[in-house]
């Protein structure tokens, strides 16, 4: 259940963006512009001093405020709210040449040079000073100033060290979490090329060929992120206990595991960038990775909204070619975001600057300095319509389905050797899956499988990897209670150190689960497909279905099947298959498939179950359809014009008309409806 959250939810739509007034300070004629224009803008939020160390201490421990004093102040009198951010996201220049060790060091072993941002080391105590104490006079300040909503701690936590300091830190990580060599060396399955570790010391995280190191390394490092977040913390935590804290994410990464972070932050927040492109021919391809993306960082804090931190008004510069938005695109982008629980959206950046890479980035306000410029005015008409959809703030979103997202099984896949796991492999045969539901309107939630699924009619776990403690038992008491479970190939495969499970796979007792034991794996050249021919009489009614090159070759060992191969050396054998355990279903599907036999799996389970879809109408499958409540948010991801047609009753939100019975979305259109 949403509820408002801090300033999220509480009377208006967050909408602004990331403001550095701090290089603009010798032409303070434009700061008094950036204030009328965020006034004509509509504009209500600014993150502010993201990288702005420089400007407070430009001397060591010599600090001063003054002109943050001015704006925080402006901000106040105007009703907007900051987002204040602590500035480590860049470190001044005079800080990375005197204290080296604050730098990076890279898998080379060699120390970063001073590099402009994002390249601090995790455990520096010198790096972690600096910043408790910046972050003190920051907090210490504005602790009761008006303007001061929400903390926005540094910037895009990412990246790696491997200083000898992050090193020990692994080091001891480990033995927290193994306690003995022995215990690391028999998990880490350490006889393998003689890696028998004798010392703490000589376990290096370069080491590629052991597949659990590799997967602990990528927990530590996001160990590290939310350590690290949680220092900077300490003193706003402390001293501004009713401010919440946030960091901004980065959309979907291989790296960096988001679940693990979010338990850290008050609010999830995000960045995005993605390729709208309206005649890009794999244009709803990208509109649903950036919903599945939206619904997985919305279950992340299922009770509270989530925002958009940064998203560009028109063209990134760092994205060649640098095409502008089309029109529609930009209030589409935003609306998708809403649609999915966001109750923020805001930019990079309020304005673009006169120097350094990012100048041409867009930007609401440009070097014009004008309102007139097609950005601002779609900026500011974006205002106009969040002003009509104030009734959508707090609202809920209503999922029967659920998908299982899972870093750690993504890694211990990724790392595995001799899988189909090329970088995103995962994610996109995951969004393939939500995808079908998408086309239809049917909310899905996604999270890691240690999150409780036992009350969605629906649960679907492609690629679960690794079975984690008490997974396992999980799924058999939901589908004995009546749940339908859908498991791909490569489940079950591993342990939590990514050692396979013995006895046959699916391992964990699912193979006696699901009836049936996937014996081999058979990975083929991309490209290479094999018909999957639905069984006579099968209950879901598949036909034929298009088998890719990935094919897990089983024998039934209790389950129904559902649909076999149709050749190669194991046509015949078992491509889907089902068991029925006491109230519920447990669905294997062997074969990876493509879209289309994905839709044809899951019609019939729809059908059967009665899901909720968000329109009470049909539209064609590149609109996006996301209910809220009672609203429901139409966006067109097409440069062909979309006719929905509405079987409820509805009231067009933006224009007070009620909707009829046939809406027509321009490419790239949207609209939001409520129940008449
Ligand atoms: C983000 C970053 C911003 C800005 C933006 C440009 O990743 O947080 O500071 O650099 O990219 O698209």
């Amino acid at each position: 259940m949403s509820k408002p959250y801090g300033i999220l939810g509480a009377g208006r739509f967050l909408h602004g963006g990331d403001y550095n007034p701090d290089q603009w300070l010798k032409t303070p004629e434009y700061i008094d512009d950036d204030f009328r224009l965020m006034r004509e803008s509509g504009c209500n939020t600014f993150s502010i001093g993201i990288f702005a160390w420089t400007s407070y201490e430009k001397k060591e421990g010599v600090f001063t405020f003054d002109w943050l004093d001015r704006i925080m102040d402006r901000m106040a009198e105007e009703g907007h709210n900051v987002i204040l951010a602590t500035p480590s996201g860049a470190k001044p220049s005079w800080m990375a040449h005197k204290y080296p060790e604050i730098r990076r060091v890279d898998r080379l072993g060699l120390r970063e040079p001073v590099m402009p941002r994002h390249n601090h080391c995790w455990t520096s105590p010198v790096f972690r000073e600096k910043v408790h104490t910046i972050n003190t006079e920051l907090a210490t300040r504005y602790k009761d100033h008006p303007a001061l909503k929400m903390w926005h701690i540094s910037n895009e936590y990412s990246g790696e060290c491997y200083c000898d300091l992050c090193l020990a830190r692994w080091h001891q990580w480990l033995e927290e979490k193994y306690g003995s060599l022995d215990n690391l060396n028999d998990l880490w399955w350490g006889g393998f090329w003689s890696e028998t570790f004798t010392d703490w010391r000589e376990i290096d995280p370069r080491n590629t060929a052991m597949d659990s190191l590799e997967v602990d390394w990528h927990r530590f490092t996001n160990f590290q992120l939310a350590d690290f977040f949680q220092w900077e913390a300490i003193p706003l935590r402390k001293i501004t206990p009713n401010i919440p804290c946030t960091t901004n994410f980065m959309g979907a990464n291989e790296g960096l595991d988001y679940s693990t972070i979010a338990e850290v932050v008050d609010i999830v927040t995000d960045d995005q960038y993605p390729c709208f492109y309206i005649d890009d021919p794999d244009l709803v391809k990208s509109a649903v990775s950036v919903s599945f993306k939206d619904d997985l960082f919305r279950c992340f804090k299922p009770d509270r909204p989530w925002m958009l931190m940064e998203s560009c008004p028109d063209a990134t510069q760092w994205r060649l070619p640098k095409r502008l938005k089309r029109p529609g695109v930009h209030h589409a982008e935003m609306l998708q975001a809403i649609g999915h629980g966001a109750e923020g959206t805001c930019y990079f950046q309020w304005r673009a600057g006169r120097g350094s890479c990012e100048k041409f980035h867009g930007a609401v306000v440009d070097h014009s300095n004008s309102s007139e410029t097609r950005v601002f005015q779609t900026v500011a008409d974006l205002s106009k319509k969040y002003e009509k959809l104030t009734g959508i703030l707090g609202t809920d979103i209503k999922s029967d389905v659920a998908i299982i997202y899972d870093w750690d099984c993504k890694w211990g896949f990724r790392h595995s050797g001799g899988m189909p796991s090329d970088n995103y492999a995962y994610d996109r045969n995951i969004q393939d899956h939500y995808r079908t539901f998408w086309e239809q309107g049917i909310s899905v939630d996604i999270f890691r499988s240690e999150r409780d699924f036992s009350g969605y009619k629906l649960v679907i776990a492609p690629i679960l990897w690794m079975l984690k403690e008490g997974v396992a038992e999980r799924i058999k008491a939901y589908v004995e209670a009546g749940g339908i479970f859908v498991m791909t190939y490569c489940s079950g495969v591993a342990d939590e150190t990514n050692r396979v499970l013995m006895g046959g796979l699916p391992g964990g007792g699912l193979r006696e689960f699901f009836g049936l034991w996937n014996e081999e794996i058979d990975v083929l050249d991309p490209g290479s497909t094999v018909p999957v021919v639905g069984v006579a009489g099968n209950e879901l009614g598949l036909g034929t279905l298009n088998g890719l090159h990935v094919r897990a070759v089983s024998h039934l060992e209790g389950a129904t099947p559902l649909a076999t191969y149709s050749g190669d050396f194991y046509a015949g054998s078992p491509a889907i298959t089902v068991n029925h355990v006491g109230k519920g279903k447990a669905i294997y599907v062997g074969a990876l498939l493509d879209v289309a036999g994905l839709r044809d799996l899951y019609g019939p389970i729809v059908a059967s179950l009665g899901l909720e879809k968000a329109l009470d109408g049909t539209a064609p499958k590149t609109v996006a359809t996301q209910k809220r409540g009672d609203y429901v948010l139409l966006e067109n991801f097409s440069n062909e014009p979309a006719t929905v047609i509405l079987t409820g009753k509805y009231v067009n939100v933006l224009t007070d008309e009620p909707a009829g019975a046939e809406l027509v979305l321009e490419p790239a259109g949207s609209a939001v409806l409520v129940a008449a």
